[in-house]
């Protein structure tokens, strides 16, 4: 090492930053907000502001139920079930929501994912916003075929509340439509219990 001095001064310096980093990573106490400039994180919330956090955002929903229901297929999983993928993993261009992951569950077999797109023919433009509740929440289709619970995680969503799947709906209804025919699933006849 040449100059001594100067490693030393540069390791104090590094430790310097490592601790002040590690002071920033600390959760927030009292009144400082890290995550948040613009509000108070949940975590030091009481019950009283956590509920009107919630409400909120509930009315929120209602004012503009389209973008509602845009984070929620964006962030719940849907559009990444219900696109289709190129052979490098990639979202086809103009196939978001229109359906063709094929999942495979073994030993049951494949299962694409539907076109949520409202192409009248091959997607959900023919289906009435209750069928389409009705799918989420109770894996049941449009023709009355019950869906097995999974890949299609209907036993979760049927949770959701009923402004969070109305905003669903008004999101799909204002997307475009794209012709995509998808498969139905194939899927042995195996208990279900195996
Ligand atoms: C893990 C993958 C996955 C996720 C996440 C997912 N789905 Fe599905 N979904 C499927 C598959 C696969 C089917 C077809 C299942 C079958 O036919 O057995 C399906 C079926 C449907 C259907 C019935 C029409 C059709 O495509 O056959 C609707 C409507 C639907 N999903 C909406 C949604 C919505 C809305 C979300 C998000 C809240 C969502 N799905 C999340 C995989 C998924």
């Amino acid at each position: 090492m040449r100059n001594p001095i100067a490693a030393i001064a540069a390791a104090c310096l590094l430790l310097v930053a490592i601790g002040l980093a590690r002071v920033r990573a600390q959760p927030p106490h009292g009144k400082q907000v890290y995550v948040s400039l613009a509000r108070k994180p949940l975590w030091s919330m009481n019950a009283a502001e956590v509920a009107a956090f919630y409400a909120e955002r509930g009315a929120d929903a209602k004012k503009n139920p389209v973008a509602r229901g845009q984070y929620l297929v964006d962030t719940v999983g849907c559009v990444l079930c219900h696109s289709s993928y190129d052979d490098q993993k990639r979202m086809i261009p103009g196939k978001r929501l229109a359906g063709g992951l094929r999942i495979r569950i073994e030993p049951y077999g494949d299962f694409p994912a539907g076109n949520l797109t409202p192409d009248k023919d091959t997607g959900l433009g023919n289906w009435s916003d209750a069928e389409i509740t009705r799918a989420i929440t109770q894996g049941i289709l449009k023709d009355g075929t019950r869906l097995l619970p999974f890949p299609m995680d209907w036993a979760s969503f049927s949770t959701m509340t009923p402004g969070d799947l109305d905003a669903i709906v008004a999101y799909l209804r204002s997307i475009p439509p794209i012709a995509n025919r998808v498969p139905r699933p194939t899927w042995a006849p195996f208990p279900l219990y195996l």
